[in-house]
């Protein structure tokens, strides 16, 4: 059975520390995170965006999760992430989501509150939790739209909170999506997360939260990739970001890294095999070892 993502975050929020979600597009990469999470004894939160729908499918993501989460020894919770399209987010509620993510960010303030609320009264009628957003995270989602960062107001999400009725609120502290994050060292702006932390009572979420590990970029890149000028958030700007108060802490680029690194270096050493399983096998390992290094630095190890 599929996890309840609030009971998992509400536990997090509790003992302070962060609970890993993670990205998935297909069976390899939903094995390799529940994999990671089996060995270390951690819930996690597997997500679907809805670029992950349109490429594989709700109910063929939905029945997959399911299926792993009833192998699995610990909660898997499923997760929509950043929806913001009506009927995806009421399919996702119909078939029975764990939790769901409204992102109204990108709208004023009134029309992303009007928004969210009406999706935490569809939701909360089906006993499924939602995340809403509050301010811009950066980046690129669906390799399309870049955002500027905007960092959340403490007082704005007091009252977006208070307001809406949602469970858990994305805040942006400075992170952004993908795997080009800071121009100069990285720097997230834990004040004000200490700030919004006093004043806000639901769980916190950290996106972008991507490390883009140093092997794994260079493995990719002896095998071809071309990925100068990435940098990612590092293990002790993450830690410290549970230490004041971050409980769900999202991953997609380093699992997408791993993956990219694990299938060029198969296909360029053994160039006469052509067996998906044999290239596939060693981007599910890869991702295993990544999602167990975050579930470690998350602090979640033996959290169940
Ligand atoms: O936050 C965005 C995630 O990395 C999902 O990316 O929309 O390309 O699936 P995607
Ligand atoms: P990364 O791009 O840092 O992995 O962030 C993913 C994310 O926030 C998904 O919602
Ligand atoms: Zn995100």
């Amino acid at each position: 059975m599929l996890a309840n993502t609030k009971t998992i975050l509400e536990k997090a929020a509790r003992k302070n520390y962060a609970v890993g979600h993670f990205n998935i597009n297909n069976m390899e990469i939903l094995q390799g995170v529940v994999q990671a999470a089996n060995n270390l004894k951690a819930p996690i939160i597997v997500a679907t965006s809805e670029g992950a729908i349109k490429y594989a499918g709700m109910n063929f993501l939905y029945d997959l999760v399911r299926t792993a989460s009833e192998l699995s020894k610990v909660p898997i919770a499923l997760h929509l992430d950043h929806g913001q399209d009506m009927n995806i987010i009421r399919q996702a509620i119909k078939i029975g989501y764990s939790s769901v993510m409204f992102d109204g960010s990108h709208y004023p303030f009134k029309k992303n509150l009007r928004l969210t609320k009406k999706v935490v009264k569809l939701a909360h009628k089906k006993n499924i939790s939602v995340e809403a957003e509050l301010g811009t995270i950066g980046g690129v989602e669906d390799n399309i739209k870049s955002k500027k960062i905007i960092y959340t107001d403490p007082e704005k999400a007091q009252e977006f909170v208070n307001k809406t009725g949602c469970d858990f609120l994305a805040i942006a502290i400075g992170t952004s999506h993908g795997a080009y994050k800071f121009r100069g060292p990285a720097k997230l702006n834990f004040a004000l997360l200490k700030e919004i932390k006093q004043k806000i009572k639901v769980p916190l979420v950290l996106h972008g939260g991507s490390e883009v590990p140093r092997e794994v970029v260079q493995q990719a890149e002896k095998y071809g990739a071309k990925l100068s000028g990435v940098r990612g958030v590092p293990d002790q700007q993450i830690r410290m970001a549970v230490k004041y108060g971050i409980n769900k802490i999202n991953t997609d680029t380093d699992l997408r890294i791993a993956f990219d690194a694990a299938v060029r270096k198969i296909i360029k050493t053994k160039p006469k095999d052509f067996d998906p399983r044999h290239i596939l096998a060693p981007a599910r390992d890869l991702i295993t070892k990544v999602a167990e290094h975050r579930i470690k630095v998350f602090g979640s190890v033996k959290k169940w």
